[in-house]
């Protein structure tokens, strides 16, 4: 087998890198490990930026998205007993996110891959990359318990965090940075009307909680919880119970509670690995870098990376120039770092830390305080939750 960009990853990265190349006339093939349906099953973020926005249109995948997405103007900041609003839309000169499920995103990537006849590799055992330092990479497989060879002139690795093409860097080549935070969050997705038409980031002394949604009928809940915690101690009830008493009065009174659909406590990380080339491999995604949920940064910082890569090969290909493929790793972790800032400043001020002194429990109302009451910090926050620009 032959083709021009190999893809390892069948997540938001690889899927809408692989719609972008097809679209461009540049052949591509993704191989992914599980299923399609598992690949669907995932659930996770749901904030999407502008740029990111603007990217599924290009894509020629914005149907749904433009149809029911919900635009939203501003979110909500609540602690010590009030609630700040952040205006979006005002702070940054008329700039939204969209709620849009990754899922749903991931949905329509992969539908549209099968109208275009791209071709998708599910199921891809033991997925291999090899010779990406010199001219002829290739990646192997197995398929239907048959050994496969792809070759190619790039591959992107877009496997995620525990995918293989990060591992398959020389050590010495590659350096990585991380936090790892003492909590996880502890997340509810349940078919009732979201408590607000906002969402709402609370910092309480119980802990971090935040109210998100899907739609106008599917809500989406979390609430910090110690890393120790088992979900199947956590009924809905006791759920439910916990989330409304971190929240604000008049929200907690408008939860309205439901059985979950889906229940899982995921822990919260930072980590970037650089850089981001290394030869013919490219690392895009949650392959080269996580960040903690709490800034709505993950999606789209994997779809920056791919509007940086998707725009080197195109140049790569039809302008005969490597410049954005030099230039890549750079361009994109400049991004990267900052959206890490972001993304750690606002996990830093929202959570009860463990050892956390009551000093530095003041200092935190004191950080919410000041952007609540300053229009500089308040236009900060807004322009990094809208997304910085590419
Ligand atoms: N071979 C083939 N595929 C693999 C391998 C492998 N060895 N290892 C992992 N994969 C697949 C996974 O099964 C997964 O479908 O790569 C895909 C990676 O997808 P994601 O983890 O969703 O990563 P990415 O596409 O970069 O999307 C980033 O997803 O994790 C969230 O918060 C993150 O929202 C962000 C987004
Ligand atoms: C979500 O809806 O899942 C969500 C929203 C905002 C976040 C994190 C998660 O910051």
């Amino acid at each position: 087998m032959r083709t021009q960009v190999a893809i390892i990853g069948a997540g938001p990265s690889g899927l809408l890198l692989g719609q972008l190349l097809t679209r461009a006339g540049i052949d591509n093939i993704i191989l992914e490990r599980k299923s399609g349906d598992y690949v669907l099953g995932r659930i996770r973020a749901g904030v999407l930026e502008q740029g990111m926005v603007d990217m599924m249109v290009e894509a020629g995948v914005s149907e749904r998205l433009k149809a029911e997405g919900l635009v939203h103007d501003g979110f909500a900041l609540a602690f010590n007993g009030r609630r700040h609003r952040i205006d979006l839309h005002g702070l940054t000169g008329g700039k939204t996110v969209t709620v849009y499920g990754q899922t749903e995103v991931t949905r329509d990537l992969m539908d549209a891959r099968a109208d275009a006849g791209a071709v998708t590799i599910y199921e891809a055992d033991d997925v291999r990359v090899e010779g990406f330092d010199g001219d002829h990479p290739k990646v192997t497989f197995v398929q239907n318990g048959i050994a496969q060879t792809l070759d190619c002139d790039f591959i992107a690795g877009c496997d995620g965090f525990h995918g293989i093409c990060r591992q398959s860097v020389p050590q010495n080549s590659i350096t990585e940075f991380e936090r790892v935070y003492p909590f996880g969050w502890l997340g509810v997705l349940a078919d009732v009307p979201p408590a607000a038409h906002e969402l709402v980031y609370a910092n309480d002394q119980r802990g971090f909680a935040l109210c998100s949604m899907r739609s106008s009928t599917r809500s989406r809940y979390y609430v910090q919880v110690s890393l120790d915690e088992r979900v199947e101690d956590w009924s809905d009830d006791r759920f439910y119970d916990e989330l409304r008493r971190r929240l604000p009065q008049d929200v907690a009174d408008a939860v309205v509670t439901g059985p979950s659909i889906e229940k899982s406590i995921a822990p919260l990380r930072s980590f970037v690995a650089e850089p981001m080339r290394f030869g013919r491999l490219f690392l895009a995604g949650d392959a080269s870098h996580i960040v903690p949920p709490t800034g709505a940064k993950g999606l789209n910082l994997a779809a920056s990376d791919i509007r940086y890569l998707f725009d080197a090969l195109r140049e790569h290909y039809t302008e005969k120039s490597n410049a954005g493929i030099d230039g890549y790793s750079h361009k994109a972790l400049s991004r990267i770092w900052k959206a890490e800032r972001f993304s750690w400043w606002m996990t830093s001020m929202l959570h009860r830390f463990p050892s956390q002194s009551p000093f530095e429990q003041r200092m935190q109302l004191a950080e919410l305080d000041y952007v609540a009451s300053s229009v500089a910090a308040s236009t900060s926050v807004a322009e990094n939750y809208v997304g910085l620009p590419y």
